[in-house]
């Protein structure tokens, strides 16, 4: 049911309140998908991962099989770490700049970055040029890219308008009215209109325009080709959180292909549980009646924690 659900789409995200199985579906929504020899490639951009601790194996900025069936279909997981990704990015930067400055300027333009890198937005910047950079790899080498996002609304402002978020590039010429040091640096590199560009002008615009290709590329995948995948609980804080979420997908154009309702409690096995799941019942009955035209998929209570490939593939077979 899920996976006629998001057929067709290449990139998912997978998102929900903390707690309530981003992790847990994302891996089997993947698992299911190798079973069906799709490469999938499994993304988690939540700075406490817990991808590799739900796999029982180490997983890192590259990406580690973590399954494979005999027909060919295989599932990689990558843990993007957020802080990695900032330090790395404004390293490349710096690299950059100190090839393009001459070197009396390398001391202004790092103390400038040293500014940059703290300044709101600069994150963002990062982790989306890392999200579309994995997305690029993911439909390259991959046929699905399944996202396990962070619970905050960090993950929607990435998916919202890629194109608001500045560069590097930007934010250095922004910044000219507002440091005079930089002022200089800033002349050195953008010349004035009536000397003809220099080499170093043609490098700033071509890393400008280069950085602008590649969350352009991204706005367009998100708009084409990704879907998202709101995990839940039948209950009624998350729920009322979800459909605030939807809405807000909704009104920022991104494909809501389905809801899981994760956890649901047995009605067969005592009072107590089938008293809840009389209660979680209400919300569900809310829930499709607002979103009536979204398929919802509901997934048991286990009785454990799923973990390692056996208990992912026990989730993943709830799925079907
Ligand atoms: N269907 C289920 N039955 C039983 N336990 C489950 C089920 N789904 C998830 N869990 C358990 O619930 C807990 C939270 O799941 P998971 O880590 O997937 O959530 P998450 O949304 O990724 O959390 P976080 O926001 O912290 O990243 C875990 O202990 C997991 O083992
Ligand atoms: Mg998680």
């Amino acid at each position: 049911m899920l996976l006629n659900a998001v057929a067709g789409h290449r990139v998912l995200f997978v998102g929900g309140k903390g707690g309530v199985g981003k992790t847990s579906v994302s891996s089997a929504l993947g698992h299911a998908l190798m079973r069906r020899g799709r490469r999938v490639l499994l993304v988690s951009t939540d700075p406490a991962h817990n991808l590799g601790h739900l796999w029982e194996r180490k997983v890192g900025d590259d990406p580690t099989r973590l399954a494979s069936s005999p027909d060919g279909g295989l599932i990689d997981g990558v843990e993007i770490d957020p802080k990695t990704v900032v330090e790395r990015h404004f390293d490349a930067v710096l690299l950059q700049m100190e090839r393009m400055l001459p070197e009396r300027l390398h001391g202004p333009a790092k103390r400038h970055l040293e500014g940059a890198r703290h300044a709101p937005g600069s994150h963002e910047s990062a982790m989306l040029e890392r999200i579309a950079e994995a997305t690029e790899l993911g439909l390259r080498d991959y046929d699905v890219v399944i996202f396990d996002t962070a619970p905050s609304g960090h993950t929607l402002r990435l998916l919202m308008l890629p194109e608001q978020l500045t560069d590097w590039a930007e934010t250095l010429l922004r910044s000219r009215a507002r440091s005079e040091q930089f002022s200089a640096v800033l002349e050195s590199i953008v010349p004035h209109k009536e000397q003809p560009p220099t080499d170093r002008d043609a490098a700033l615009r071509r890393t400008l325009i280069r950085r602008r290709e590649r969350f352009a590329r991204l706005r367009d995948v998100l708009h084409d080709d990704a879907a998202f995948v709101l995990v839940t609980l039948a209950e009624p804080m998350p729920m009322a959180e979800s459909l605030e979420l939807a809405l807000h997908l909704d009104e920022i154009g991104v494909t809501l292909a389905a809801v899981v309702i994760n956890r649901r409690s047995p009605g067969d096995a005592g009072e107590v549980l089938a008293e809840r799941r009389r209660l979680e019942d209400v919300q569900v009955e809310r829930l499709r009646a607002v979103l009536a035209s979204v398929p919802t998929v509901e997934l048991p209570l286990l009785r454990g924690h799923p973990s390692g490939e056996a208990g992912v593939d026990a989730l993943a077979q709830q799925l079907d």
